[in-house]
């Protein structure tokens, strides 16, 4: 196996899509359908994903940094702000969308396990009121979050009551929602109970491109048609997004990717548990292993290996991510916990 053809542990988005999300594809280019989502495979798959989520809508969009910014933007006025890890994607990876095109200033918190509490979203309110301050309004957690911890449906409750007694609304990132429920063994309707707005990425879990705005309110959605537009993300051809999401939710596809991408991560933790110079970062919880490595380890690694530098740790050590996808084979993480055992020995220093 050369380097090329070895599964890279950089991203869940370096797999390919599932074949059956290009089965689906496939079937829905029979024919014309009329544009914009005005067509009945557009219809039924957004009801079906509503009555998954408990949801009153459901919109398609190309990508997670628009669902994410499309979602806030139906929170929040202006001069409203969004309370969020200082680790979150929309604070580090989306290039300032939010800021950019909801002019809305992020509260950032350092978040242990990349997890937000009722404490550190208190910590960010005392401007209220203050006209000098940007208001608080909206808390955007992730679900799984940034380091591939989840929280629990108790964590959750609790965060979102704090925010209901609180004027707050709940904006819950899901890029990788399957993974979290996945691990939870609980249903997309009992994660989204607690949140008002969320999105619920197919692209991790095998689309090609496709994500999905959840609305849990009639009045939060009335806005989005418009917003979805003027923001470059209404689709002509919708039903190929649709498509999609079709054959995720197809005798719950979603689930059996994200069980099977969660188990493959369990199996590379657990087939590297122990080997000297390694320890983790954060739990296991979902697709992702923060391992932490001595630099010289990281170095051998990437030799053959694709997989994401996350931090440069203490002077010798770095943290890394090994993501796994629904198609990581246990054969391809048997490989790579091998390549990490071999790692192990210190280089031999040179004798003078
Ligand atoms: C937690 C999370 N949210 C949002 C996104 C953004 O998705 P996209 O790259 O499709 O804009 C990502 C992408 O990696 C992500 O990991």
């Amino acid at each position: 196996v050369t380097s090329a053809q070895r599964k890279s542990f950089g991203s869940d988005n370096h797999a390919g899509a599932h074949p059956a999300v290009l089965t689906a594809l496939t079937a829905a280019n029979i024919g014309d359908a009329t544009a914009y989502g005005d067509d009945p495979l557009t219809e039924g798959v957004t009801a079906r994903l509503c009555a998954e989520f408990g949801a009153a809508a459901a919109f398609f969009v190309f990508g997670g940094t628009a669902a994410n910014v499309l979602g806030l933007g139906l929170m929040l006025r202006p001069f409203e702000a969004v309370i969020c890890a200082e680790s979150a994607h929309l604070n580090g990876d989306e290039c300032g969308a939010a800021e950019r095109v909801l002019g809305s200033k992020l509260l950032t918190v350092p978040a242990p396990g990349g997890k937000l509490t009722p404490a550190l979203i208190a910590s960010q309110l005392a401007g209220r009121g203050n006209s000098h301050r940007a208001q608080p309004r909206a808390v955007e957690i992730a679900q799984a979050t940034e380091v591939g911890t989840v929280y629990t449906l108790d964590e959750l409750r609790a965060i979102s009551e704090f925010c209901r007694a609180s004027e707050l609304l709940l904006y819950v990132d899901g890029a990788r929602l399957a993974n979290a429920a996945a691990y939870l063994d609980c249903t997309l309707a009992d994660l989204a109970a607690h949140a008002d707005v969320l999105s619920f990425g197919g692209t991790k879990n095998g689309a090609m491109g496709a994500e999905a705005v959840i609305v849990m309110n009639e009045p939060l959605a009335a806005a989005m048609p418009f917003q979805r537009m003027q923001l470059m993300q209404l689709a002509s051809k919708m039903r190929f997004l649709a498509a999609q999401f079709g054959a995720l939710l197809d005798g719950g596809l979603w689930l059996a990717n994200a069980r099977h991408s969660n188990a493959m991560a369990a199996r590379l933790a657990d087939g590297v548990a122990g080997v000297p110079g390694f320890r983790l970062a954060h739990p296991v919880e979902a697709n992702a292993v923060f391992g932490v490595l001595r630099r010289d380890q990281v170095r051998a690694l990437q030799q053959d290996w694709n997989f994401h530098v996350w931090a440069e740790e203490a002077a010798e050590e770095s943290v890394t991510r090994w993501m796994t996808a629904f198609d990581t084979t246990p054969a391809d993480v048997d490989a790579f916990a091998a390549a990490i055992r071999a790692t192990a020995p210190l280089p031999r220093q040179p004798v003078f």
